[in-house]
């Protein structure tokens, strides 16, 4: 996970990586990782994109241990290039953006307490390994993820790093892929959530509309509920090839207002705008109540 508020000290990634120590973890938490990879994998059969269950498969992440990364590496090196780093707290975003061009997605090695299962201050391993590491398989999400890494260096340069964060959020986090006419889940924050896994697909509360780089950019984020907007990609390849053929600089410089750019407005995650290619208007039933809450939450 990033962090958008950079400070002025810049530090070396590697510095920032440790021991997964994966002979400490107890019995206590191997069975908590069970309990959680079990009820959430029935959850998510019928519901995530095949390329994740597939990456599961693959990457042979199972109910029965916390991963070993050494043994999740020696695949996952083989299929696309990348490996799963051990690291300590929130990482800012120049060197969460250093990892991902370096191929090294930052993982947790704490798990949540079997009392709060779903209760989560911050990223745990169940989020990073289960959530997000299975599609890292897949060359396409890898090769986004890899170009995400390197467009922060110009996002830094802007210092846009915050539209960067909310384009992983409504991506690699909270994204939504087309399959048969239906949506599925991808991203790494519905994959290893209990209930928002369920609520996105199956609550007609959130609005699914069609994925455009620019509006995911401009649209701001509250980390502390259910989503009101998802946004569905056509493909893999298709998230690939916005990421690649973008040119960055002109909405940087829209976003920043400079000098010869129209400036353009932040848009709120409640609202559907003209343009928006609405693939299912929500009741937002589930987020009329808490509207102003979250309004008043929005941080990214
Ligand atoms: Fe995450």
């Amino acid at each position: 996970m990033s962090d958008s508020n950079d400070k002025k000290k810049p530090v070396n990634y590697k510095d920032l990586i440790i021991d997964q120590n994966w002979n400490d973890y107890t019995n206590v938490q191997h069975e908590t990782w069970k309990m959680l990879y079990e009820r959430q994998i029935e959850i998510l059969e019928p519901r995530i994109c095949v390329e994740y269950l597939d990456g599961l498969k693959l990457l042979d992440i199972s109910p029965d241990k916390i991963p070993d990364f050494n043994e999740v590496n020696e695949r996952l090196r083989a299929a696309t290039g990348w490996e799963v780093v051990a690291t300590k707290g929130l990482i800012k975003s120049k060197a969460f953006f250093d990892m991902l061009r370096n191929k090294k997605f930052p993982s947790g090695t704490f798990i949540r307490a079997r009392e709060e299962l779903d209760y989560l201050e911050e990223p745990d391993i169940f989020h990073d390994v289960f959530g997000h590491i299975p599609l890292l398989t897949n060359p396409s999400y890898a090769a986004y993820m890899y170009e995400y890494g390197k467009g922060g260096e110009r996002a830094l340069e802007f210092k846009t790093t915050k539209h960067l964060a909310r384009l992983n959020w409504w991506t690699i986090e909270f994204g939504l892929i087309a399959r048969d006419g239906k949506a599925k889940i991808y991203g790494a924050g519905l994959a290893s959530s209990f209930g928002e896994a369920k609520y996105c697909l199956d609550d007609p509360s959130a609005h699914h509309i069609h994925f455009d780089l620019e509006r995911c950019m401009r649209t701001k984020v509250y980390i502390s509920d259910y989503q009101a907007s998802y946004f569905v990609i056509d493909s893999f390849d298709d998230l690939f090839n916005q990421a690649v053929n973008t040119d960055f600089s002109p909405m940087y410089k829209a976003f920043k207002g400079l000098e010869g750019y129209i400036p353009v407005e932040e848009l709120l995650p409640f609202e559907l705008y003209p343009g928006d290619q609405v693939l299912r208007k929500g009741t937002l039933d589930y987020i009329k109540p808490k509207r102003k809450e979250l309004e008043e939450s929005l941080s990214i």
